[in-house]
């Protein structure tokens, strides 16, 4: 198995959703300066990625992956050493696949060679994606996906640099029917420390109402797959969104507790540098980060739902709760459950709004009115 490299689901930044394949060197760092100077990185958003797009369309003379010598002119190993010099981690992006998702040179055929150029250029923590992966003679498609991840796991264990590896399989198999990609989940959390699964979150330049939708359907997805994460070995329904332009608050709240209570990754997608007040509270909540990164490091799950309301419950250390109550509908509603749903043997405990902060007791029902799109977040006991 894996070395146990993300004890607590790994947070951080990545260019993809808000820069795509424009991205560039200075976008990075900009980013990265920005993390540091709003405090987001003293709270653990230290992993930097950069996504797709970073290569030459072709490799070196050696068979190595260069930069795109115009969008990172001093290349990856120095980009990596400006991260780590303002205490950050390096992550990077390539493809099991012959080509990346955009159509740059895959690892295929150079797992080891690029394993050990990423140890090389300092890297952290490697997304290995799973576009133009072509099934092989012989194998099925989960056959395939399989021994490519195994090999690429095999080549950064064998580097002797710790490297977190994001694995990418489950997405490509997510309409496949579910005795497969739970299939391909189990794998990935052997092979590899997180996985994404379900759609690709919607990008900074998509309207308001995709980005909502987006959020609400990769929540649904993930929140189904509570039953195959255990710690050290995370779901990763995809980037938060706060920042972006068009989600309210309320919204960008509600990705970050849902996040929170399923103990996803934290990986901001958006431009940290222009980030409005109101969604750097959000990301920069430290309670709600403290329910993600709770060390017991189990995912919430759903014990009540509806039409217009979801109960999600997470266990925390010294025997707390956290409790969702998520309204995904378009009126504000009540939401109730209890102390026993929340898995709490009968007793008084303390409640904490941990977005208010505001404190009060119950020995039964738990509750709260919730805005339109909203979260409440709240800690019972412990
Ligand atoms: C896939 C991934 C995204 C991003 C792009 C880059 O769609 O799911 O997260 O990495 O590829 O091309």
């Amino acid at each position: 198995e894996y070395p146990d490299l993300a004890p607590v689901p790994p947070m951080g930044w990545n260019d993809w959703s808000y820069y795509t394949c424009g991205v560039t060197e200075q976008d990075v760092l900009a980013n990265a300066a920005a993390l540091v100077r709003t405090g987001l990185a003293a709270k653990g958003y230290r992993t930097v990625t950069t996504d797709d797009c970073w290569m030459a369309p072709q490799r070196d003379a050696h068979g190595d992956l260069t930069a795109d010598p115009a969008k990172f002119p001093h290349g990856m190993a120095w980009l990596g050493r400006q991260l780590h010099g303002m205490g950050l981690r390096f992550g990077i992006y390539e493809d099991a696949g012959t080509k990346t998702c955009e159509g740059f040179p895959g690892s295929m055929d150079h797992y080891a060679q690029d394993a050990a150029l990423f140890a090389r250029w300092g890297v952290d923590y490697v997304k290995l994606d799973g576009c133009n992966v072509p099934t092989a003679a012989g194998r099925t498609k989960e056959q395939t996906y399989r021994s490519v991840y195994q090999r690429m796991s095999d080549a950064l264990m064998a580097t002797g640099r710790p490297m977190v590896f994001s694995v990418s399989a489950p997405a490509y198999f997510q309409y496949d029917g579910d005795a497969v990609w739970h299939q391909v989940i189990g794998w990935s959390g052997q092979v590899g420390n997180l996985w994404r699964e379900g759609r690709d979150i919607a990008l900074g330049s998509f309207p308001a109402d995709k980005k909502w939708a987006s959020i609400t359907y990769n929540y649904a997805y993930n929140a189904a797959l509570a039953g195959l994460q255990r710690p050290g070995r995370w779901n990763d329904p995809d980037f938060l969104l706060a920042g972006d332009s068009g989600l309210t608050t309320d919204e960008m709240n509600s990705q970050m507790c849902l996040w929170a209570v399923m103990a996803a990754p934290l990986i901001s997608s958006t431009d940290l540098t222009a980030l409005s007040p109101a969604a750097l509270g959000v990301l920069g909540n430290r309670a709600v980060i403290a329910v993600d990164q709770d060390p017991l490091g189990v995912q919430g799950r759903v014990v009540d739902q509806g039409q217009d309301y979801a109960v999600l419950v997470k266990p925390l250390v010294h025997g707390a709760r956290a409790v969702a109550l998520f309204n995904p509908g378009s009126t504000p509603r009540e939401i109730t459950t209890t102390v026993t749903k929340a898995g709490l043997p009968a007793g008084s405990y303390e409640v904490r709004d941990l977005l208010t902060g505001h404190r009060s007791r119950t020995s039964g029902v738990i509750s709260a009115t919730v805005a339109p799109h909203a979260t409440a977040l709240l800690r019972v006991g412990g």
